[in-house]
């Protein structure tokens, strides 16, 4: 995928990216202070905001295999199950005893099975960030956007979901942008490190 002549006015804010290219099947680290526009970049690419100017080649991926988690995940005001199935019911996927054991196993991998039929808005924000990372990845989307959802993880979930990201990168080759303060010190995770400071890109 590739950004050409992205630009976005918000209020005082200016983000303004010549040319920028995701490779595809790879693991891309996105840093750089607060307020550089990271979270603003990962939504233009969503679709979520209109840029002012500026394309963006998807390279043959449709909308529809692109997934965003963002900072502050939207949880359905139901259980952990029904949220981690909705992008499957969007998708009319039909969910039959093959793919309950993938959900339940998914769940488990991730120490969620325990919560399957919990309220998901009774969830910690760790417990969220988890429960956000598995209903998108369980439509397996060609391109997955992480926006901070390994922030509020305890070490060891951390380990987790970093595993899990290894995992599906060795099964099926996905495109991965992953925004974190601390990805430096995550050394083996991204192939790729792109630094953005005040709405450009270093
Ligand atoms: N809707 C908005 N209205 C005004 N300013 C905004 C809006 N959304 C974002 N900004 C500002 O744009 C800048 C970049 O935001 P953001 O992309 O969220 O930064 P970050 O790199 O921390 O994710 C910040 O200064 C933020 O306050
Ligand atoms: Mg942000």
């Amino acid at each position: 995928m590739k950004l050409v002549g992205i630009e976005k006015k918000i209020g005082d804010f200016q983000l303004a990216i010549d040319s920028l290219e995701f490779a595809a099947g790879k693991i891309h680290g996105l840093v750089g202070h607060n307020g550089a526009g990271k979270s603003i970049l990962l939504k233009i690419i969503m679709g979520l905001i209109r840029p002012d100017a500026g394309h963006i080649d998807y390279a043959g991926l449709a909308m529809d295999e692109i997934t965003l988690m963002t900072q502050t995940p939207y949880l359905l005001h139901r259980s952990v199950y029904e949220n981690v199935i909705y992008p499957l019911k969007i998708r009319g996927v039909k969910i039959d005893a093959h793919k309950e054991k993938e959900i339940d196993a998914l769940l488990e991998r991730a120490g969620m099975l325990s919560h399957k039929e919990q309220y998901a808005l009774s969830l910690s924000s760790g417990e969220r960030q988890k429960l956000s990372f598995l209903r998108a990845v369980i439509f397996e989307p060609r391109l997955i956007m992480m926006d901070e959802t390994l922030s509020n993880l305890d070490p060891d979930s951390e380990k987790t979901i970093i595993e899990m990201i290894k995992e599906i990168q060795a099964a099926r080759r996905a495109t991965w942008i992953i925004v974190s303060h601390q990805l430096e010190s995550k050394e083996g995770l991204c192939d790729f490190i792109h630094r953005l400071e005040g709405g450009r890109l270093l």
